[in-house]
């Protein structure tokens, strides 16, 4: 039976790797890389520098696969998603079916931890459950976003004691500062953080995190908010695209 496994990448520098993704990738007879338009080349690029770094396996090869654009006019946010899984999970079968032999091993490699706002799994399960090709699959977890975003502010995730909150920007008001003391915000394109109006709040803030083109602001919400902003709009346009997650929080270790 052919075996799929789902391969944390890290979020950006390809020294996010584990010892036991090193190993997944060297288990596998074929290499998925998902491409995302020219824009987000460079994703596709620290894929591709992973694998000519770890990859020491001389009989295994990569397969290079463009990921199909969610559509959204017409559609409500959860009829566009269901039907973007379903072409992936389409474009995945036929990937299965047409590059891996019975028996062999082929890997995603996906961005971050595969559990973490990714659509991976629940793909690869949607597809497993069409039994149309029997495979089996497992898990290789990776480092974070999250995790990146703490590590270059050097602060811990949660305050001691309390709970966080990991969210998306769409969803952002609903939670902080009401409902929890730390916020993590995720595929935020509207930065909803702008919104927020609290003049206790921090935000710990990072883009292009863990690679050369990191950037990181951190203070006072109100303090720093317009910094974000603009830093952002340019490196936007510098870049031609963004990837950015913020922590924000309210209070203090100890002060309940
Ligand atoms: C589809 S989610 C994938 C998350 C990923 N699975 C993880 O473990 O971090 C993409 C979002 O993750 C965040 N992200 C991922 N990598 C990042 C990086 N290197 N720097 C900043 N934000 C990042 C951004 O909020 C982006 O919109």
């Amino acid at each position: 039976m052919r075996h799929i496994l789902i391969i944390g990448i890290g979020a950006g520098n390809p020294e996010h790797i584990t010892v036991q993704a090193i190993n997944a990738l060297n288990r596998a007879d074929v290499l998925f890389i998902p491409t995302k338009g020219a824009k987000k080349a460079e994703l596709s690029e620290v894929r591709r520098d992973i694998c000519a770094r770890y990859v020491t396996r001389p009989d295994s090869r990569t397969v290079e696969f463009a990921v199909p654009v969610r559509r959204t006019e017409g559609r409500s946010y959860t009829e566009s998603v269901d039907e973007w899984h379903a072409s992936i999970a389409a474009t995945y079968e036929e990937l299965l079916e047409r590059e891996l032999l019975e028996a062999q091993i082929g890997a995603f490699l996906v961005w971050g931890d595969p559990m973490l706002y990714d659509s991976t799994i629940r793909i690869v399960e949607r597809v497993r459950m069409r039994g149309r090709i029997p495979f089996g699959f497992d898990v290789i977890p990776g480092i974070t976003s999250l995790q990146a975003l703490c590590a270059s502010h050097r602060i811990p995730l949660n305050l001691v004691g309390k709970p966080v909150e990991i969210t998306t920007g769409r969803r952002l008001v609903e939670s902080f500062p009401e409902k929890t003391a730390t916020a993590v915000v995720m595929l935020d394109g509207e930065q909803a953080f702008r919104k927020i109006e609290d003049p206790e709040a921090e935000i710990y803030w990072g883009a292009y995190l863990g690679t050369s083109d990191e950037i990181v602001i951190s203070g006072r919400l109100d303090e720093v908010k317009d910094e974000i902003l603009r830093t952002r709009a340019e490196a936007r346009e510098r870049m031609g695209w963004i990837m950015d997650v913020y922590l924000l929080r309210r209070g203090a270790d100890f002060d309940d």
